[in-house]
């Protein structure tokens, strides 16, 4: 073992994940598709841990609260398996956006941990392995190992090994903005994973999201191809607007939206009237991320930032995959 440090971005899903095949395993019904977001980001850090076997996880600075820091525990568990590697490790995990709000913190993280842990367990995989194993951490992390337009395919093995992201177009494909509008920095109620367990189970609305998930995620595909803006923000407003409408519909009804976050997505069709083309999106949390072209981004924002009930507006755009630093 050895010291390691990795960054990953966090990214936004234009054709969403929701709906586990395999809840151990993370392996999706469907294929998904997102923007990795410049600057929104997590580091992690590893140093080999002397005279104790057991991690210690240290996260934005505090030690991590049992759940997280289990969860952490075990991925790099996974990691010294697939090497079959022994030794405790010291991580300190630091992202710079609010955790858990549904801005998939959990994706920077697991992509960060999956470039970090291997490299600190002086493993060497290719990122289609990297995207394999960010995955098992948390599903939406192997979009992150990669940077720009990226996809997961879902396949279909029982073991995952054809599940795993791979990029359409890098960064520099296509100058688009992406405003994240903060409308509640509190942590969510139900996470992602309980959430779309529930809507697996609970929904009735369930078959019908699926059946028509692919349709949308062909056109996002095509569209981002094309640099087809209004064609991939119609598509990925539709696919957010079902996927919400699937949650909602479980038992019980999942609500993920505060009432900003409703003020905001009128903002974004009022923008629109206004020949600014904006379009929004939701993932599992109160906040709202909008795309538009670069060249409208500022416009965009401060409309946002107007809009009552937002506390803060974020800037990315398509950024960078999961990458080792320079351990300190
Ligand atoms: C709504 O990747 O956080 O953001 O695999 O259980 O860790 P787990 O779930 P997670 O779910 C993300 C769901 C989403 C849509 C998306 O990112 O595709």
């Amino acid at each position: 073992m050895k010291a390691a440090a990795a960054i990953a971005c966090s990214n936004v899903a234009l054709a969403k994940y929701w709906g586990k095949r395999d809840e151990r395993l993370n392996l999706p019904y469907m294929g998904s598709l997102s923007i990795t977001m410049a600057g929104l980001t997590t580091m992690a850090r590893f140093e080999p841990r002397t005279g104790t076997r057991s991690d210690r996880v240290v996260m934005n600075g505090a030690e991590a609260e049992p759940r997280e820091g289990k969860r952490i525990v075990d991925f790099l568990d996974l990691v010294r398996a697939e090497g079959g590697i022994h030794g405790a490790l010291n991580v300190a995990i630091d992202t710079n956006f609010p955790v858990a709000a549904g801005i998939a913190s959990s994706a920077s993280t697991f992509a960060a941990l999956a470039v970090g842990a291997t490299a600190a367990c002086e493993l060497s995989l290719t990122d289609v392995q990297l995207s394999v194993l960010a995955r098992r951490g948390s599903g939406s992390a192997a979009r992150s190992i990669f940077g720009g337009f990226v996809e997961w395919l879902a396949g279909g093995a029982e073991d995952g090994s054809d599940s795993y992201a791979v990029q359409i177009a890098p960064p520099e494909h296509w100058a688009l903005g992406v405003v994240v509008a903060v409308t509640d920095a509190g942590r969510k109620r139900v996470g992602s994973r309980e959430g779309m367990a529930q809507a697996v189970r609970q929904s009735p609305f369930f078959p019908s999201w699926l059946e028509t998930h692919w349709a949308d995620l062909d056109t996002i595909r095509q569209g981002i191809l094309e640099r087809d803006l209004g064609a991939v923000g119609a598509a990925a407003e539709h696919n957010c607007l079902k996927m919400h409408a699937v949650s909602m519909a479980a038992i019980p009804g999942l609500l993920y939206w505060a009432p900003a976050t409703v003020a905001v997505l009128h903002r974004v069709r009022e923008l629109r009237e206004t020949g600014v083309e904006a379009y929004f999106t939701i993932d599992a949390g109160p906040q709202v991320k909008v795309i538009c072209a670069m060249g409208q981004r500022a416009t965009v924002a401060d409309a946002i930032a107007a809009v009552p009930g937002v506390q803060r507006v974020l800037l990315s755009e398509p950024g960078p995959g999961a990458r080792l630093l320079e351990a300190a």
